[in-house]
Protein backbone atom coordinates (compact mmCIF):
# COMPACT_ATOMS: atom_id res chain seq x y z
CA UNK A 1 0.00 0.00 0.00
CA UNK A 2 1.52 3.56 -1.05
CA UNK A 3 1.72 5.90 1.96
CA UNK A 4 -0.91 8.98 1.14
CA UNK A 5 -0.73 12.20 3.22
CA UNK A 6 -3.14 14.87 2.95
CA UNK A 7 -1.73 18.47 2.72
CA UNK A 8 -4.90 21.18 3.44
CA UNK A 9 -4.50 24.67 3.11
CA UNK A 10 -6.75 26.68 4.79
CA UNK A 11 -8.72 29.70 4.39
CA UNK A 12 -7.35 32.97 1.93
CA UNK A 13 -4.67 31.09 0.38
CA UNK A 14 -6.02 30.57 -2.91
CA UNK A 15 -4.93 34.16 -2.51
CA UNK A 16 -1.10 34.29 -2.30
CA UNK A 17 0.46 35.60 -5.04
CA UNK A 18 -2.21 38.97 -4.52
CA UNK A 19 -2.82 38.66 -1.07
CA UNK A 20 -0.39 40.99 1.56
CA UNK A 21 2.91 40.21 -0.78
CA UNK A 22 5.32 41.45 1.57
CA UNK A 23 4.36 38.99 4.14
CA UNK A 24 3.46 35.66 2.29
CA UNK A 25 5.69 36.37 -0.80
CA UNK A 26 4.36 36.41 -4.44
CA UNK A 27 4.31 33.00 -5.37
CA UNK A 28 0.76 31.40 -5.95
CA UNK A 29 -0.29 28.04 -4.40
CA UNK A 30 -0.12 26.36 -7.45
CA UNK A 31 3.48 26.87 -7.63
CA UNK A 32 3.64 25.60 -3.73
CA UNK A 33 1.30 22.81 -4.99
CA UNK A 34 3.99 22.36 -8.04
CA UNK A 35 6.97 22.13 -5.42
CA UNK A 36 4.90 19.38 -2.95
CA UNK A 37 4.45 17.05 -5.84
CA UNK A 38 7.49 17.00 -7.04
CA UNK A 39 8.69 16.52 -3.88
CA UNK A 40 6.50 13.97 -3.00
CA UNK A 41 7.21 12.04 -6.04
CA UNK A 42 11.24 12.01 -5.03
CA UNK A 43 10.18 10.78 -1.62
CA UNK A 44 7.96 8.51 -3.13
CA UNK A 45 4.85 9.45 -1.70
CA UNK A 46 1.20 10.22 -2.66
CA UNK A 47 -0.39 13.46 -1.98
CA UNK A 48 -3.52 14.59 -2.02
CA UNK A 49 -3.50 18.14 -1.84
CA UNK A 50 -7.03 20.79 -1.00
CA UNK A 51 -7.71 24.38 -0.02
CA UNK A 52 -10.54 24.89 1.63
CA UNK A 53 -11.80 28.34 3.07
CA UNK A 54 -14.63 26.90 5.37
CA UNK A 55 -13.84 25.69 9.44
CA UNK A 56 -16.31 23.03 9.12
CA UNK A 57 -15.25 22.07 5.60
CA UNK A 58 -11.97 21.83 6.75
CA UNK A 59 -12.73 19.91 9.96
CA UNK A 60 -15.28 17.19 7.49
CA UNK A 61 -11.90 16.41 5.26
CA UNK A 62 -9.61 15.76 9.00
CA UNK A 63 -12.56 13.55 10.03
CA UNK A 64 -12.83 11.63 6.83
CA UNK A 65 -8.81 11.33 6.36
CA UNK A 66 -8.38 8.62 8.82
CA UNK A 67 -9.66 5.90 6.50
CA UNK A 68 -7.28 7.03 3.59
CA UNK A 69 -4.41 8.98 4.57
CA UNK A 70 -1.06 8.44 7.04
CA UNK A 71 -0.39 11.95 8.02
CA UNK A 72 -1.95 15.16 7.55
CA UNK A 73 0.18 18.45 6.75
CA UNK A 74 -2.43 21.53 7.99
CA UNK A 75 -1.76 25.18 7.49
CA UNK A 76 -4.93 26.84 8.92
CA UNK A 77 -4.74 29.90 8.15
CA UNK A 78 -6.03 32.27 11.05
CA UNK A 79 -8.01 29.38 12.33
CA UNK A 80 -4.60 28.08 13.84
CA UNK A 81 -5.42 30.90 16.45
CA UNK A 82 -9.03 30.12 17.37
CA UNK A 83 -10.43 26.96 16.13
CA UNK A 84 -10.99 24.76 18.79
CA UNK A 85 -13.01 22.53 16.05
CA UNK A 86 -10.25 22.19 13.93
CA UNK A 87 -7.59 20.73 16.93
CA UNK A 88 -10.26 18.24 18.22
CA UNK A 89 -10.76 16.98 14.77
CA UNK A 90 -7.22 16.50 15.20
CA UNK A 91 -7.57 15.08 18.06
CA UNK A 92 -9.42 12.71 16.89
CA UNK A 93 -8.44 11.37 13.67
CA UNK A 94 -4.69 10.72 15.92
CA UNK A 95 -3.02 11.08 12.22
CA UNK A 96 0.46 12.62 12.84
CA UNK A 97 -0.37 16.41 11.32
CA UNK A 98 2.35 18.46 10.88
CA UNK A 99 1.19 22.48 11.37
CA UNK A 100 2.88 24.91 8.61
CA UNK A 101 2.69 28.47 8.46
CA UNK A 102 4.82 30.76 5.10
CA UNK A 103 5.21 33.23 7.66
CA UNK A 104 6.84 33.26 11.31
CA UNK A 105 3.54 34.30 13.58
CA UNK A 106 5.52 34.44 16.34
CA UNK A 107 7.52 37.99 14.99
CA UNK A 108 3.48 38.95 14.00
CA UNK A 109 0.59 40.65 15.67
CA UNK A 110 0.12 38.92 19.27
CA UNK A 111 -3.35 37.18 18.35
CA UNK A 112 -1.21 35.02 15.75
CA UNK A 113 1.41 33.82 18.57
CA UNK A 114 -0.61 31.30 19.93
CA UNK A 115 -1.78 28.25 18.29
CA UNK A 116 -4.72 26.17 19.14
CA UNK A 117 -3.44 23.17 16.94
CA UNK A 118 0.00 23.13 18.10
CA UNK A 119 -0.67 21.05 21.06
CA UNK A 120 -2.30 18.54 18.77
CA UNK A 121 0.08 18.52 16.27
CA UNK A 122 3.26 16.06 16.17
CA UNK A 123 5.38 19.52 15.46
CA UNK A 124 4.57 23.32 13.58
CA UNK A 125 6.96 24.56 11.19
CA UNK A 126 6.53 28.29 10.83
CA UNK A 127 8.58 31.09 8.70
CA UNK A 128 10.41 29.67 5.85
CA UNK A 129 7.59 30.33 3.21
CA UNK A 130 7.14 28.02 0.74
CA UNK A 131 9.97 25.87 2.18
CA UNK A 132 7.89 25.41 5.32
CA UNK A 133 5.28 23.29 3.68
CA UNK A 134 8.43 21.72 2.29
CA UNK A 135 10.44 21.15 5.66
CA UNK A 136 6.30 19.67 6.84
CA UNK A 137 6.40 17.41 3.70
CA UNK A 138 10.16 15.57 4.81
CA UNK A 139 9.18 15.67 8.54
CA UNK A 140 6.18 13.45 7.89
CA UNK A 141 7.83 11.32 5.58
CA UNK A 142 10.27 11.05 8.10
CA UNK A 143 7.93 10.19 10.94
CA UNK A 144 5.95 7.29 8.71
CA UNK A 145 9.41 5.59 7.67
CA UNK A 146 10.71 5.53 11.49
CA UNK A 147 7.11 3.93 12.46
C1 LIG B 1 -0.65 31.85 8.07
C2 LIG B 1 -0.55 32.74 9.33
C3 LIG B 1 -1.92 33.08 9.88
O1 LIG B 1 -1.80 33.91 11.02
C4 LIG B 1 -2.75 33.78 8.84
O2 LIG B 1 -4.05 34.02 9.32
C5 LIG B 1 -2.80 33.07 7.53
C6 LIG B 1 -1.56 32.46 7.03
C7 LIG B 1 0.73 31.61 7.42
O3 LIG B 1 0.81 30.68 6.60
O4 LIG B 1 1.69 32.33 7.68
O5 LIG B 1 -3.82 33.02 6.86
O6 LIG B 1 -1.17 30.59 8.48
Amino acid sequence: MSTKILVIHGPNLALLGEREVAVYGNFTLDEINRKLTAAAKDAGVELEIVQLDGEGEIVEKIGQARKTFQAIIINPGAYTHYSVAIRDAVAAVSLPTVEVHLSNIYAREEFRHKSVIAPVAVGQISGFGVNSYLLGLQAAVDLLKRQ
